[in-house]
């Protein structure tokens, strides 16, 4: 077990090592119990997290927020909008300065293209860790939070398959970042990856090529298919969520044209009756109601998403406790 990761970024869980997953996942199934029994665990004192926004939140915000002030310490909000970020205010500088108030920085930029490099251009400035609140490309707290819910609804995840899929959504275009993570993670803990999508929803290749390769040095696997209903198909894990078709286009007329090709494709009823009978339905939130995945299936008994929701909480508690 790999216990020492005091100071480090988490910016995508590719950067940990399987031995450092291990560890973050055991002090987060021991943050749950210690907060269900009502155990103090001020692991944090007097520390203070600077979480910084330039895209909007709710589960994100709240669950760090929460976990600074269950770890004995404090959490600042900050919009950007409200900082002089547009106003000159750099990376290099951001790093710098909120390193030297701050125990920690965490960032939330979604922005293709921009977002991941604007986090690392704060992580190399900074002297504290950045975590990521999601960029472009990552949300690798999402995926341990996943991974949780995971372990604790299937057991060992070894040898089972989870299907991460496409959906249609209608109200805005989703970043990638949810499945890059998952088939990045997923494939390092031994399971059989299915990534669905139609054609033009693929993902970066550097990502597909990592994910393989994790599938290899742990005997799982790592499958791309284009067909929604086979990608479900026996399935232990449905994960089925929209993102946009950004490596075909950023035009949003051109984007708006590709989804609206594919809206039949809804996690209903009908398609989590293909998967295992014990299977489990998963969504990072906020999702498009009876658009993305009927009400039926996200509050049915197959459903896992307010564990899911809750385990982003726990999560990300261990991964603070280890690096802050
Ligand atoms: N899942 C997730 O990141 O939710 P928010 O966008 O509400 O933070």
């Amino acid at each position: 077990m790999q216990t020492f990761l005091r100071g480090r970024d988490m910016i995508t869980t590719q950067e940990f090592t399987r031995d450092e997953l291990d560890t973050i996942m055991d002090v987060a199934m021991d943050l749950k119990r210690k907060r269900a029994l009502g155990l103090p665990h001020a692991y944090l004192r007097d520390k203070v997290l600077a979480m910084l926004f330039f895209f909007s939140s709710t589960r994100t915000r709240g669950s760090f927020e929460a976990g600074m002030a269950q770890l004995g310490g404090h959490a600042a909000f900050i919009e950007s909008r409200t900082t002089q970020i547009k106003h000159g205010d750099t990376t290099t500088e951001m790093g710098e300065i909120f390193g030297r108030y701050f125990d920690g920085i965490a960032i939330r930029h979604v922005d293709w293209g921009v977002g991941n490099a604007y986090i690392r251009g704060v992580a190399a400035a900074s002297r504290m860790p950045v975590f990521n609140m999601q960029c472009e490309y990552f949300h690798p707290h999402q995926a341990l939070a996943d991974l949780q819910t995971i372990i604790e609804k299937k057991g060992d995840p070894r040898g089972k398959t989870i299907t991460v899929s496409w959906a249609y959504a209608s109200s805005y275009s989703k970043p990638q970042s949810v499945p890059n993570s998952l088939i990045l993670l997923m494939t390092r803990f031994g399971m059989n990856v299915r990534l669905v999508h139609p054609p033009e929803f693929k993902l970066p290749t550097q990502f597909l090529d990592q994910a393989q390769e994790n599938a290899r040095k742990h005997s799982g696997s790592f499958e791309i298919m284009h067909d929604f209903e086979a990608g479900i198909t026996d399935t232990d894990v449905v994960y089925a969520k929209s993102w946009g078709p950004l490596l075909t286009t950023q035009d949003p007329a051109e984007d708006k044209r590709i989804t609206d090709q594919y809206s039949d494709w809804i996690a209903d009823e009908r398609r989590m009756a293909m998967a295992k009978d014990d299977a489990i339905y998963m969504h990072p939130l906020p999702a498009d109601r009876n658009v993305e995945v009927t009400d039926g299936v996200i509050d049915g008994p197959h459903s896992a998403v307010f564990d899911q929701a809750e385990n982003r909480l726990h999560a990300q508690k261990a991964v603070m406790a280890l690096t802050m």
